[in-house]
């Protein structure tokens, strides 16, 4: 896990601007006051979809009462995520462990199933998707948010590990296709039970501006256990400290010493009601 001041930076940032747009498209935050609301969160990380959820909306405050459930395959982000619904006093929030590829939930259970960032990275997102739609209610709306190519801090990462001589690590560890576009929407388009005359995909981009390198190398570090997924321990051991004092001077030397620079990161937004017979 990431430090606190690195999670909170990438949530706030890069996490809850698409997962805004994300409840906005599903519909779900103008969703009329007595519909019941049965909502789960795959790949719920740190519970930011309840989170955005409870800012944007009154959820607490709905009769008959919402439910959230929060799905990780992660146990580290399940305590988290128990951790937080304790402190911010979410009602009808549970956290628990669960594979989206196969989450045993019975057919027609939900009003909701979303998912931020979430599918991409699992070994098979085809069979998350079956399974999403499995778990729908008839018309239910699957919502979920992928990268829509590389994240535009891999490029300077690539030329700081090439520079010490380290494993590229070339992209995130996304299952093939799964930062395409077009090849997402054939995998929708290919999952069974789903109404494509609801499909709405539509790109999202947040473009974050930092002050100086320093101000985004402090943050980057949250990224290293991405960035040496794949590496070995000696590896580890030669140049994970150095990962991040050369890359502020790759950033320094493309946009020079003390000055602001950006970083974009690309999503699609997509969202599709399951078929109401
Ligand atoms: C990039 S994080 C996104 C977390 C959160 N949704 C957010 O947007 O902040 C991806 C999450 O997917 C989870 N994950 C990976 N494979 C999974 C699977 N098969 N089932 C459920 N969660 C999975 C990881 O444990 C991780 O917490």
């Amino acid at each position: 896990m990431p430090s606190s001041i690195s999670y909170n930076f990438f949530e706030k940032h890069f996490g809850e601007p698409p997962a805004l747009a994300l409840l906005q498209q599903t519909g779900l935050l103008n969703a009329p006051k007595d519909n019941a609301l049965k909502i789960l969160d795959h790949a719920c990380g740190m519970g930011l979809i309840a989170s955005v959820i409870h800012e944007a909306t009154d959820i607490d405050r709905r009769f008959p009462p919402a439910e959230i459930i929060c799905g990780d395959i992660s146990s580290n982000a399940i305590r988290a995520t128990e951790v937080r619904i304790e402190q911010c006093g979410w009602k009808g929030v549970t956290a628990n462990v669960i594979d989206a590829q196969d989450s045993k939930f019975p057919d027609n259970t939900f009003t909701h199933v979303l998912c931020s960032a979430g599918y991409a990275l699992m070994p098979r997102p085809d069979v998350a998707l079956k399974d999403s739609v499995r778990i729908l209610r008839l018309a239910g709306s699957l919502g979920f948010t992928a990268w829509s190519g590389v994240p535009g801090w891999v490029e300077d990462v690539n030329v700081a590990l090439a520079r010490l001589g380290a494993p590229m690590c070339a992209k995130p560890p996304v299952t093939e296709g799964w930062l395409d576009p077009i090849f997402i929407r054939s995998q929708v388009e290919a999952t069974p039970g789903l109404d494509l005359n609801t499909l709405k995909i539509k790109p999202f981009s947040v473009d974050c501006r930092f002050a100086c390198a320093q101000e985004w190398t402090d943050i980057a570090v949250g990224l290293l256990g991405v960035i040496t997924a794949n590496w070995t321990e000696n590896q580890k051991t030669e140049f994970l400290a150095k990962i991040m004092p050369e890359l502020r001077t790759v950033l320094e030397g493309k946009h020079g010493v003390g000055k602001p620079f950006g970083i974009k990161l690309d999503f699609i937004i997509v969202t599709a009601n399951k078929k109401s017979d």
